[in-house]
C-alpha cells in the first residue's frame, strides 16, 4: 500500500492511551498538549484513540477503574482541545476488527520476536534473579511466573491498532519505540506472504517535550506516586503544589534553578519571558512559599478554563459516548472494508469463489460491484456498491451506456478517474472498494 500511493495521502498520525490512569500533568505537558497541537496540522490526519483493550493487561481485575479512566482520559483530550471532527477519536475496544487483525499478525510474529520485548524480557529476568537467589531447585515457580500471555502478546495487539490504519507516524514515548520497530516487522512479514497491505510505521518521538518532574523531583510518573492529577480541584492543586520537594534554603537566600522540580514545571507552563523573571526571582531569594504560589496561579491560569468543559464531560458521560460511537464509525469505515480485504488475503474466503469461475456471479456476491443502469431521464448510469450493498459512488448521466462502460473501465483501471467523477460520499471506502477489485481481478 505505501507503495502503490505514496505522498499524494495526507500523513496519517496515529497514537493510543492505555486506559488504566487518571491523567496527570506529566502526561499533559508530555503528550496531551503536544498531541493536540499537531492535530490541527495541515496536510495531517489524525486518529487517537483509548486503548482500553490494552488496559486489561495492566488493570486484571479491576474494571471499575478501566471505566473510570477509559471516562476520564476521553474527557481530558476533548477538554484538552481535541477537535472529534477533525481528527478520528474512538475507543480500541468498539473496532472488533482490531482483535481480528490481532490474530492475522499473530500467525505471522515470530514468538522469538516477542521473547525480546523489553517488558516481557524484563519480568523474566526479574524471574530468573529469583530463582537464582532461591537456588531453582526450591522454587516450582518458572521464568514466566506472573506473567499473563496478554502482556507477551501486547506487541502485538498494538501493531493491529497501528496497521488498521496504515498510520504513516506513531508518536510515543522512548519507551515506546521497540514497539513501533515490532509492528514494522510484523507488518514486513504479513506483507511479504501475502502482498503489500501495510505500511510500516515510524515512531515519532519529540524531542523538544520535556519531561516533567513530580512532586519529589524524580520523572512525574503514576508508579512513582509523584502525579499532580490534571484536572484536580484548585484548592487541591494549590495544596499538591504545596508539597513540591525543594531545598531547605531560606527566603532572600540565591536558590538555584538547576534541578529544581518547582523551576522546572513553571517552564513548561510559563513563556520564555515569564521563566526569564522567574529565574531572576531565584537569583534574588523569592521565598519557596512564594514561588510556589506564583506556580499555582501559572498553572491553572492555563488549566481552569479546561477544568470547566473537563467537568461537564464527566457529569455527562452520555455525550463522551456519543462522541466515541460516532468516531468508531468513522473508524470503521477503514477498518470494516480493510479487514474484508485482509481476510480474501489469507485465505478466509467465499467459497463460493472457489467452486465457480472467478468471474462469476457467486464470486462477486463477497466483493464490491459496480452496477450499471438506465434512469427515467433516458440517461445511462453506474454505480460503486460495497460488498454489503452500501453505496460507494454515484455517477452522473452519461448519453451511452458506451460512455458509462468506458468510465468504468477507466475506473477499475486507476483511482485517477475519479477525477473526472462526482465526489464520493466515503471516499477512503470507495478507494479500499476498487483496490479490492483490482487484486480479485488478478486473482
Ligand atoms: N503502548 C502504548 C503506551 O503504553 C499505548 C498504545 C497502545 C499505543 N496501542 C498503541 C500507542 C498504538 C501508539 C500506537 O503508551
Amino acid at each position: 500500500m505505501s507503495n502503490e500511493t505514496p505522498r499524494a495521502e495526507p500523513l496519517r498520525v496515529l497514537t493510543g492511551i492505555t486506559t488504566s490512569g487518571t491523567p496527570h500533568l506529566g502526561n499533559y505537558v508530555g503528550a496531551i498538549r503536544p498531541t493536540v497541537i499537531a492535530s490541527r496540522t495541515a496536510g495531517m490526519e489524525g486518529f487517537y484513540f483509548l486503548a482500553d483493550y490494552h488496559a486489561l493487561i495492566k488493570t486484571g481485575g479491576d474494571p471499575a477503574r478501566v471505566q473510570r479512566s477509559t471516562l476520564e482520559i476521553a474527557a481530558t483530550w476533548i477538554a484538552a482541545g481535541l477537535d472529534p471532527e477533525r481528527v478520528t477519536f474512538y475507543r480500541q475496544s468498539d473496532i472488533p476488527e482490531i482483535p481480528e487483525l490481532t490474530w492475522f499478525l499473530t500467525c505471522v510474529c515470530g514468538k522469538g520476536l516477542l521473547n525480546r520485548a523489553h517488558a516481557y524480557k524484563a519480568a523474566v529476568d526479574k524471574n530468573r534473579e529469583k530463582r537464582a537467589v532461591a537456588g531453582a531447585a526450591d522454587l516450582d515457580e518458572d521464568e514466566d511466573a506472573g506473567v499473563s500471555a496478554g502482556l507477551f502478546m501486547y506487541p502485538v495487539l498494538m501493531a493491529a491498532d497501528i496497521l488498521m490504519f496504515n498510520a504513516h507516524r506513531v508518536p510515543v514515548g522512548r519507551d515506546q519505540i521497540q514497539h513501533i520497530e515490532m509492528a514494522r516487522d510484523i507488518a514486513a512479514s504479513f506483507n511479504h506472504l501475502y502482498g503489500e497491505h501495510f505500511t510500516l510505521p515510524e515512531a515519532q518521538i519529540e524531542e523538544s517535550v520535556a519531561t516533567l518532574p513530580g512532586l519529589d523531583g524524580r520523572k512525574m510518573s503514576k508508579s512513582y506516586d509523584n502525579t499532580i492529577p490534571l484536572f484536580t480541584p484548585r484548592d487541591q492543586l494549590k495544596k499538591l503544589i504545596a508539597g513540591i520537594k525543594t531545598d531547605s534554603r531560606a527566603p532572600g537566600e540565591p536558590k538555584d534553578t538547576e534541578g529544581s522540580a518547582l523551576f522546572q514545571i513553571y517552564e513548561a507552563f510559563a513563556t520564555p519571558e515569564e521563566t526569564a523573571q522567574l529565574r531572576n526571582a531565584f537569583a534574588e531569594g523569592i521565598a519557596w512559599g512564594q514561588a510556589k504560589e506564583l506556580l499555582f496561579e501559572r498553572i491553572d491560569r492555563e488549566i481552569a478554563p479546561m477544568r470547566e468543559t473537563y467537568q461537564s464531560l464527566i457529569d455527562h458521560p452520555e455525550r463522551l459516548e456519543d462522541m466515541l460511537k460516532a468516531g468508531a464509525a468513522k473508524a470503521r469505515r477503514i477498518a470494516t472494508p480493510f479487514t474484508a480485504k485482509l481476510r480474501h488475503a489469507v485465505g478466509l474466503r467465499d467459497l463460493r469463489a472457489q467452486a465457480t469461475d472467478k468471474k462469476s456471479k457467486a464470486t462477486k456476491a463477497a466483493l464490491p460491484s459496480f452496477k450499471q443502469y438506465r434512469e427515467a431521464d433516458g440517461q445511462f448510469y453506474f454505480k460503486v456498491v460495497g460488498a454489503q450493498g452500501q453505496l460507494l459512488l454515484q455517477s452522473a448521466g452519461y448519453a451511452s451506456p458506451k460512455d458509462a462502460g468506458a468510465a468504468i473501465k477507466a475506473l477499475q483501471a486507476d483511482d485517477a478517474a475519479l477525477a473526472q467523477l462526482p465526489a464520493p460520499t466515503d471516499a477512503q471506502a470507495l478507494h479500499a472498494a476498487l483496490r479490492l477489485l483490482r487484486e480479485a481481478a488478478e486473482a
